[in-house]
């Protein structure tokens, strides 16, 4: 891969005694599409909390954009350009679908919103910047006709394309996606499939936690495995799927569970 927009170096975590992630090794490259999979528990969703600054490693290094990431706090990471969703989907119910990204938007500047808020004259014009971006990004998502709805009052499916959109109005060159396509039907699964190679073909790389086979090997360059908190495989969807190590952690697993 030529260009390596993400990057990490033996990249560390525990808790108590579980070695939630564990000298994990792997890159991103620009505008690749790459999907971080395995077992409940494998440590995926701590990955992603480790890229945003939400936890610290205890061992390892991240770079973005050639820049260390670690020590670094979330809202920095964000302006650093890495932009991501939730595996439990954190919209903010009380306000309008529009606010919620307009949010986003803001999260790209220097002290948010409430720098926003306090500035009165320039505010106007940024939230005048801001609705417009929000707007933009809604109707790349399909929620125009429902950027006035209180977030709560949207359906599940919508939800989470509200939360992809939020994250992009903060310009990432980076995407983190956990779990997207989880809860939906097969139709809704494609859609955001479209989604998400929409987003690659706008420039940005998208890393892609996912369960639904079906979307992981049918948009991924890429594919990282993790089990226990390591790596156990990398390669081409066709490579992974024949994979013996794979196979047997997602088999084992299911006997576990009987
Ligand atoms: N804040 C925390 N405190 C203690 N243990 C944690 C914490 N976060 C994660 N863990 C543990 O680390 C391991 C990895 O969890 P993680 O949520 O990253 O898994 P995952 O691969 O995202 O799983 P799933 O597919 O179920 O979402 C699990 O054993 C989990 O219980
Ligand atoms: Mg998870």
């Amino acid at each position: 891969m030529e260009n390596k927009l993400l990057e990490t170096e033996n990249l560390t975590i525990h808790f108590g005694g579980v070695r939630a992630v564990e000298n994990v090794s792997f890159s991103v490259g620009e505008k690749e599409i790459v999907a971080l999979i395995g077992p409940n528990g494998a440590g995926k969703t701590t990955v992603f909390n480790l890229l945003t600054g939400v936890y610290q490693p205890l061992s390892g290094a991240i770079r973005f954009k050639g820049e260390r990431v670690e020590n670094r706090k979330p809202n920095t990471i964000t302006r650093m350009g890495i932009a991501r969703t939730f595996q439990n989907l954190r919209l903010f119910q009380n306000m309008t679908v529009a606010e919620n990204v307009m949010v986003g938007y803001t999260c790209r500047m220097r002290g948010g919103m409430l720098v926003a808020i306090l500035r009165t004259g320039p505010f106007k014009k940024l939230e005048a910047a801001a609705e417009e971006k929000a707007h933009e990004w809604l109707s790349f998502v399909g929620l125009s006709a429902r950027a006035n709805e209180l977030a709560r009052n949207l359906a599940y499916g919508e939800q989470r394309r509200l939360e992809i959109a939020r994250a992009m109005a903060t310009g990432p060159n980076l995407l983190l996606l956990d779990e997207p396509t989880a809860g939906m039907n097969p139709a809704e699964s494609e859609s955001i499939m479209e989604l998400i190679r929409g987003i690659r073909d706008l420039g940005a790389a998208v890393l892609l936690i996912e369960h639904d086979m079906r979307v992981v090997m049918g948009i991924s360059g890429r594919i990282i495995v993790l089990d226990y908190g390591e790596k156990i495989a990398e390669g081409r969807p066709e490579e992974i799927q024949k994979n013996e190590r794979v196979i047997e952690a997602y088999l084992g697993k299911k006997a576990a569970k009987g």
